[in-house]
């Protein structure tokens, strides 16, 4: 989390940053502690929502925009922001790759030139197919291997490689 929010922030201009799910929080106190300029975070779940309030509340100082919805309702919210942090869930990898291809092409249409999309990539490779999306939609494409603990993916089928592929599409 803390290397995607450091590779996305130092890919933009600026920094004000749509993050898409909150989850437990993690990648958005990564964010925080590059000194966004503006941290807009779209999360739907209630539960987690209250927690994204309750965080919020220990960061007075910071412009924290909590919008409690699902990103398809929102896409308005991108042409507003220099990078997206796309971190969201589904049940297994074919179905999180498919979320992230579709949330990839949904925002091209929206984002400003220049404005980036930083996600985890669940697959050890890109297809040809995808690579395809992802070169009709973004005019450049860095990828980084980040390490991480084997078992801590959350991805079965990635745990035992000990790394995930960061992607940054931009536009
Ligand atoms: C893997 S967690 C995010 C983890 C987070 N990056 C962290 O560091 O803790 C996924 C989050 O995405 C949210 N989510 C799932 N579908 C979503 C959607 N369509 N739009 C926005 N958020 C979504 C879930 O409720 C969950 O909080």
């Amino acid at each position: 989390m803390y290397r995607m929010a450091e590779i996305l922030c130092a890919t933009v201009k600026r920094t004000r940053i749509l993050e898409v799910g909150f989850g437990m929080g993690i990648s958005a106190n990564a964010l925080q502690r590059q000194k966004i300029e503006r941290h807009t975070i779209i999360e739907p779940h209630p539960d987690m929502f209250g927690r994204l309030t309750q965080w919020r509340a220990e960061c007075p100082d910071a412009d924290i925009r909590p919008v409690q919805d699902y990103w398809q309702n929102q896409t308005s919210l991108l042409a507003e922001v220099d990078g997206v942090f796309f971190d969201t869930y589904a049940m297994d990898v074919t179905t999180l790759v498919d979320e992230n291809v579709s949330f990839l092409v949904a925002a091209a249409s929206h984002l400003k030139p220049g404005a980036a999309v930083a996600m985890f990539w669940v697959l050890p490779t890109i297809d040809e197919v995808q690579q395809e999306v992802l070169y009709k939609h973004y005019q450049r494409i860095v990828v980084e291997k980040v390490p991480v603990t084997p078992g801590t993916t959350g991805v079965q089928a990635l745990a035992r490689l000990g790394f995930l592929l960061a992607i940054i599409a931009i536009k």
